[in-house]
């Protein structure tokens, strides 16, 4: 058993790799040791003879000690070094330095784009997976700076384009990364990959999105993309190699019967030269529970020369289907050593689904390493599919095979000895070993759950009014508890009636704002009028909470008792439509101290894009609060009832959004919660769920207790303590209790996110609140291995790098809400 462990993990770890495998094809590619010859590298302009391209070798201080372009780089500039890598090579990283020249230059480029050509002629533009060309450069004259390339680019010649802001002197050293591409697959078509969107499921994006060559009549033609970048999807297609990408991401998908695949998929591959083709491997998903599998059959067809018709005689094999092991695989097709310059196959459809991740060639031609990977991956698969045997690497392979199962039986024997110290140590030494720093960790002992722990930081027990006025931001050490132990009793004040107080546990008050009681909150704290409760007719209950109920109501001689000049709602003759949140007949003194609380600030808010208080009813019981009526609900039920507009949408009157509404509404709730930020306002519970929808579309923020019926499981309950929308929670409220702006500007990037997926999913949905709270840990630590939300596919990449800076780990490197609605609302068609 324990061979077949070492087996499954070689296995899962080459599976994770294509034919080429990224993580090792990182060799320096010869501007260094010269192995690239001075004639290989050129350049748009040379300021001097001794600062030409032939200079900008990395570590070597020749010449004038880099190469420089001409004059001062302006903005607008397009200067390059060329580079001419000699054959198709596989690029995965770029290293640069600046002008040194033993201290006597100090030129660099803090910033560059890359562009590339397969054949000379046609140039392409380089982006990362996000969409960005730009990479960051240098810093100083002398350190080199390496870039990882994701997506790598299978080049033949490469143009580094250094990038300035402001006009300046540049000068570059540079060393390539990378492999030589044996494949020699200069392009391939498909038609495009298309979307899954299965009830109760997440829509699954299973484009090429790195695909480089032309999007035409849903086809993709002359450019290859992510069926060649090495990268292998997962058995469930859903989960992603990749962060901040969408689900899917790492297949190329195709539904039977749709457009453009009749029972098959078409694909075309061109070579760089003529070659004699043993196989071709397909990386395929085989998710049958989901209707995906590998495909039946396939039939190729070959073309000796571009300028030739495809010969009639075809290659076609038969997969072994296979209804019992879900897991994605490589399909081996025996291309029986036909000579071509272009293939054609046709994959037909096993099941409605097809989904492929990778696709590489064996030709006659030199073998290399790295086509030793996929021998294995056959080998578990399907026993009918016929690869040549393995001559001559056959020894070298089992040596690899040999290493690899020593190397991981040293890893597993230490990874198990850690976990025996650590669990000694834990026994032996109490987690509060820092006499400055008393933590007391607790596992709820009654529950076994996570409860709440007082840390008596000074900076960690100062109330959240305080917080929420920017208090200091202290960095505790949190790296050695669980994030399952470090809640901490500033836990905030989502704390709904039925929760308990925590004082036997630490002596102090659970709740972040300082507990009010009736008597200290007096009438003249609330400075919204008392409208005469029987002038409010019942018309229908909107919601209901653990507080009480929120009805729609007639207000009858609103608009005389409010007065002249004052804004009113759309009104019926004397009445007006309003909103009425009741507090229960039974609710506790908490309870009513917390509606008191909500009326009071409310009172005092007056912004176009925040809910406005008209009126109370508190001389007598139940206490009332009268808002402007919403007439379109909450944010979420908006959304998650509408589809993006289309001509298909118009077609069958489906309910619909468009992009530019999606946008408007990000602006006004940017715009809000500027308005809150400017009072030091801090909200603690922004999510679409709490922002609402007047008839014009006018988004106001709310934040009504009552939603939380509706929307609970949004809401991480602590056995019988606070209620948390963990999901929409900045690390720091989560492990410290700590509410202030800034994480209000994180649950901002998570309600962007919210409405770029049309409400349709939950953030990490495919965590449980456990694994929310674990990934919290992670936010914290930040040694990339947070899981963070995807990029939704409607979302303009611009947008989600705004996302992903409010779920910075640093609170300093979030934007503020006016950074936010100044970033946005360009965007906006007026
Ligand atoms: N649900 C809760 N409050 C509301 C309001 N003000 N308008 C419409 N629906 C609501």
């Amino acid at each position: 058993t324990i061979m077949h462990l070492f087996l499954l993990l070689i296995l899962q770890a080459t599976a994770a790799l294509g034919q080429i495998d990224p993580a090792h094809c990182r060799y320096a590619l010869g501007m260094e040791d010269r192995r690239i010859k001075d004639d290989d590298i050129t350049a748009s302009s040379q300021w001097y003879e001794t600062t030409g391209p032939q200079y900008a070798r990395l570590n070597r201080e020749e010449g004038d000690g880099a190469w420089c372009p001409e004059g001062q780089l302006e903005p607008s500039d397009s200067q390059y070094l060329q580079v001419d890598l000699g054959r198709l090579t596989f690029l995965t990283v770029v290293g640069t330095q600046g002008r040194y020249a033993r201290n006597s230059g100090n030129e660099f480029a803090r910033a560059y784009r890359l562009n590339y050509s397969r054949d000379g002629l046609l140039w392409k533009s380089w982006k990362n997976r996000l969409g960005n060309a730009v990479m960051e450069g240098n810093k100083n004259a002398y350190t080199s700076v390496i870039n990882d390339l994701h997506p790598p680019i299978i080049t033949r010649y490469v143009r580094l384009i250094p990038v300035t802001k402001l006009s300046t002197t540049v000068c570059m050293r540079v060393e390539l990364y990378g492999c030589p591409w044996e494949d020699g697959l200069i392009s391939y078509s498909a038609p495009e990959g298309q979307l899954m969107m299965p009830p109760g499921y997440p829509i699954a994006s299973l484009n090429d999105s790195t695909y480089d060559g032309v999007h035409e009549r849903r086809r993709l033609f002359g450019g290859m993309g992510q069926l060649t970048d090495g990268v292998i999807g997962q058995d469930d297609f859903l989960v992603t190699r990749q962060y901040h990408v969408w689900p899917g991401y790492d297949y190329l998908g195709w539904r039977n019967d749709s457009l453009g695949t009749q029972g098959y998929v078409e694909m075309e591959f061109v070579f760089d030269r003529q070659r004699n083709f043993t196989s071709l491997k397909v990386h395929s998903n085989n998710m049958f529970s989901r209707g995906v599998k590998i495909f039946s059959s396939v039939s190729c067809w070959f073309k000796p020369r571009l300028i030739a018709g495809w010969e009639a005689e075809s290659v076609a094999f038969k997969t072994v289907l296979d209804d019992r092991n879900p897991s994605a695989r490589y399909v081996t097709v025996p291309l029986n050593r036909r000579t071509a310059k272009s293939i054609r196959c046709r994959f037909y459809f096993a099941d409605v689904w097809m989904m492929f991740s990778e696709i590489s060639f064996q030709s006659g031609i030199t073998q290399t390493h790295t086509h030793t990977h996929t021998h294995t991956h056959r080998d578990t698969f399907n026993a009918s599919t016929s690869d040549p045997p393995d001559d001559g690497n056959t020894p070298i392979l089992i040596g690899c095979l040999v290493t690899i199962i020593l190397l991981l039986v040293i890893i597993i024997f230490l990874i198990l000895w850690c976990q025996y110290v650590c669990k000694v140590l834990e026994k032996v030494i109490p987690a509060n070993t820092d006499p400055h720093y008393e933590r007391v960790f607790l596992l709820d002992p009654q529950y076994q759950n996570p409860a709440v722990l007082r840390n008596k930081l000074p900076e960690l027990s100062q109330s959240a009014e305080a917080s929420a006025c920017g208090g200091g931001y202290a960095e505790p050490d949190v790296t050695q508890c669980t994030p399952h132990q470090c809640f901490h009793s500033n836990a905030p004040h989502y704390a709904e009636t039925d929760i308990v107080r925590l004082q036997g546990v630490t002596g102090s008050n659970m709740y972040a704002v300082p507990a009010l009681t009736v008597d200290s909150l007096t009438r003249k704290d609330i400075s919204a009028a008392e409208f005469p409760r029987q002038q409010l007719i019942f018309r229908e209950k909107l919601g209901e909470g653990q507080f009480g109920e929120v009805h729609l109501c007639e207000a009858e001689g609103l608009p005389e008792f409010l007065g002249e000049g004052s804004p009113l709602p759309d009104r019926d003759g004397r009445s007006v439509l309003v909103a009425v949140k009741q507090l229960r007949a039974d609710a506790t003194s908490q309870a009513r101290n917390d509606f008191l609380k909500e009326i009071k600030i409310m009172s005092r808010l007056n912004d176009p894009n925040i809910i406005r208080l008209l009126c109370v009813c508190v001389s007598s019981d139940p206490l009332c609060m009268v808002t402007e009526y919403m007439e379109n609900g909450d944010l979420n039920m908006f959304l998650s009832q509408r589809e993006i507009e289309s001509t298909l949408t118009h077609a069958n009157n489906i309910p619909s959004v468009s992009l530019s509404d999606l946008l408007h509404m990000s602006v006004q709730i940017s715009s809000g919660m500027k308005y809150l930020a400017s009072l030091n306002f801090v909200h603690r519970d922004l999510a679409t769920r709490n922002c609402l929808l007047d008839r014009r579309l006018t988004i106001k923020i709310a934040d009504f207790g009552m939603s939380r019926n509706l929307y609970s499981s949004d809401y991480y309950r602590i056995q019988g303590r606070a209620v948390l929308p963990i999901r929409w929670m900045a690390w720091e409220s989560i492990l410290l209790g700590k509410f202030t702006t800034a994480s209000d500007v994180w649950a901002f990037g998570v309600t962007l996110w919210e409405i770029f997926t049309l409400c349709k999913e939950q953030p990490y949905s495919l965590l449980s609140d456990e694994q929310v709270i674990e990934n919290t840990g992670e936010f914290f630590r930040n040694q990339g291995r947070q899981i963070f939300l995807y990029a939704p596919p409607l979302c303009p990449p611009s947008l989600f790098e705004l996302m992903m800076r409010c779920w910075s780990r640093d609170i300093p490197d979030r934007p503020t809400f006016e950074g936010l609605y100044q970033a946005l609302r360009p965007h906006v068609n007026q």
